[in-house]
């Protein structure tokens, strides 16, 4: 069954996101699809969502498992008028959203920075924000989502079962996909639709466990390993760490926390 088949009485009249939503039962990866069609003009809000992916990926190269009818692969254009260096809020944004439709199913995220969704120091959730921009303007953005939605531990291949976990085990029983993407997307569409991020960065702080806490951080342009404690998000969404003594930040990267 589609998921769209069974949303068809509960999809949300939301202004932006989702107004427009593009149903697929296999692709390669919906971001590259979303790239595609916004090249080609796509609308604002524009969804496109699969049943499988044969190619869906992760942020650094990675590849990301996304089996048929078990989860939610989907990918979100935005077309914000801001600049480049804005795009890693809508990330957050999305994180944010998720954390909040996860709490309608008395489900509390773990939000991971950037953009993970744990659950017992496992990614549930995983987003891919790319973007087209000029030097001064964002042409448009895609947000990638991959939600594990009803995955058991055990149909994880090898490689990912003990770093990856799904809805399912967090909830004790399987969900119903479509009212989950129809949760997630009326909460994208509710923050999306206000002036400032305030929001955004209030949720994205209330489910965050990432600030405070012992960490290491690969950074994604040097490769270089970093240990210090997070400290702080700033405005553009980039993580303060005090490392050794002195801030930095990062704009992009792969965090783990330390437990000592
Ligand atoms: C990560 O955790 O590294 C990011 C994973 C993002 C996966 C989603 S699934 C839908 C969309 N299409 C893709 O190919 N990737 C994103």
């Amino acid at each position: 069954m589609k998921i769209l088949d069974k949303l068809k009485n509960i999809i949300a009249k939301n202004k932006i996101i989702g107004a427009e939503i593009i149903q697929k039962n296999v692709v390669d990866s919906t971001n590259e699809l979303a790239k595609t069609l916004a090249k080609n003009g796509a609308a604002d809000g524009t969804v496109i969502i699969t049943e499988e992916q044969t190619g869906g990926k992760g942020r650094l190269d990675r590849k990301f498992f996304s089996p048929r009818d078990k989860g939610l692969w989907f990918s979100i254009i935005l077309r914000p008028k801001c600049l480049p260096n804005d795009a890693p809020k809508f990330t957050l944004m999305a994180a944010a959203a998720i954390a909040c439709a996860m709490k309608r199913f008395n489900l509390r995220a773990e939000i991971k920075w950037p953009n993970d969704i744990m659950y017992s120091g496992r990614k549930l959730v995983g987003i891919l924000t790319e973007m087209s921009a000029e030097v001064s303007r964002v042409n448009f953005i895609v947000v990638g989502i991959g939600i594990n939605v009803n995955i058991e531990r055990a149909e994880f291949p090898e490689n990912i079962r003990d770093v990856a976990a799904s809805l399912s085990e967090m909830n004790g029983g399987n969900l119903n996909r479509a009212e989950v993407f129809n949760a997630v997307l009326e909460e994208f569409d509710r923050l999306y639709n206000q002036k400032s991020f305030s929001e955004v960065f209030k949720i994205w702080r209330e489910y965050n466990i990432t600030l405070g806490k012992n960490i290491n951080v690969i950074e994604a342009d040097s490769g270089e390993i970093f240990t210090g404690k997070a400290i702080d998000i700033a405005n553009d969404g980039a993580l303060i760490a005090d490392i050794g003594g002195e801030l930095k930040t990062f704009y992009a990267g792969d965090v783990s926390i330390r437990t000592k």
